[in-house]
């Protein structure tokens, strides 16, 4: 039977990158709010999850575990809100950003603790330069910082340590990729030039730059790497 790869907000972009890098060698689960936005593999699934809902995240990884051991967990779901001044941003739009990107981390890493130990398997759960630097470095606007963004994805770090130590004397790891500035929806097009004139790099990075990082990590090479922040940011924050 061939190990899964659960892999949440995996219908576009960086997250279908992911699942992308596994698929030769898992049975790929994802779970989105929205359908995949190309063919899946015959053996792939898609299946509905707002990871907001720690019920349909149970459900979610009841069905991967359907399919196989639950070898490697992403978590790469996630949200973001046009930056404004602090002052503007209502408290629902606060809990939204929060709700999905570190309460939704929490709910799918909650639900797959059990699956992820049975199969001594591994989890990622994707954070972002932002929550390095503290604002959307390179994606300035005069208008605000996007301190929710920032705030949730600082917290997936933290809860990413917490898991490493918790997890640990069961064999299971898990790490974090911060990714910097990536070609895709949410930064938008136009902008690419001007943002990668700051990248040392001298470009944006590929989903598939990210996708590869997180093999790395779920991978044995990696066997002794856990609680790690992986950086893949063109050289644009460095710890
Ligand atoms: N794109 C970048 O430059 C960049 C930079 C740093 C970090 N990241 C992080 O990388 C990850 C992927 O980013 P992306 O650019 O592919 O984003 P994206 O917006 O293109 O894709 C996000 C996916 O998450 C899904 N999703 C959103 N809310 C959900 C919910 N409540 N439940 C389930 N699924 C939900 C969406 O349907 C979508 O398929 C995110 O965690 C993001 O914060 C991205």
């Amino acid at each position: 039977m061939r190990p899964v790869a659960l892999i949440t907000g995996g219908s576009r972009n960086i997250g279908w990158a992911i699942a992308q890098r596994f698929a030769p060698t898992h049975r790929v689960v994802i779970g989105d709010l929205s359908p995949p936005s190309s063919a899946l593999a015959d053996d792939a699934s898609w299946f509905e999850c707002d990871v907001r809902d720690y019920a349909a995240c149970e459900r979610l990884v009841a069905a991967a575990v359907a399919a196989g051991p639950l070898s490697v967990l992403v978590h790469s779901a996630a949200i973001t809100r046009p930056a404004v001044p602090v002052t503007e941003i209502r408290p629902g739009e606060w809990a939204d950003v929060i709700g999905v990107n570190l309460t939704g981390a929490f709910h799918v890493a909650r639900a797959a603790v059990d699956a992820l130990k049975a199969a001594q398997g591994s989890a990622v759960l994707i954070s972002s330069r932002a929550a390095r630097v503290g604002y959307a470095a390179l994606n300035p606007s005069p208008a605000g910082t996007k301190p929710h963004y920032c705030a949730s994805k600082a917290g997936v770090i933290s809860l990413t340590r917490s898991l490493a130590v918790e997890l640990a004397p069961h064999g299971v790891r898990v790490n974090c990729v911060a990714p910097g500035s990536i070609e895709g929806d949410m930064i938008p097009r136009e902008r690419w030039p001007e943002i990668a004139a700051r990248v040392p790099l001298g470009r944006l990075g590929k989903p598939e730059e990210i996708a590869e990082a997180c093999h790395y990590l779920c991978s044995p090479a990696a066997s002794y790497v856990t609680g790690h922040v992986l950086d893949v940011n063109g050289g644009t924050w460095m710890n």
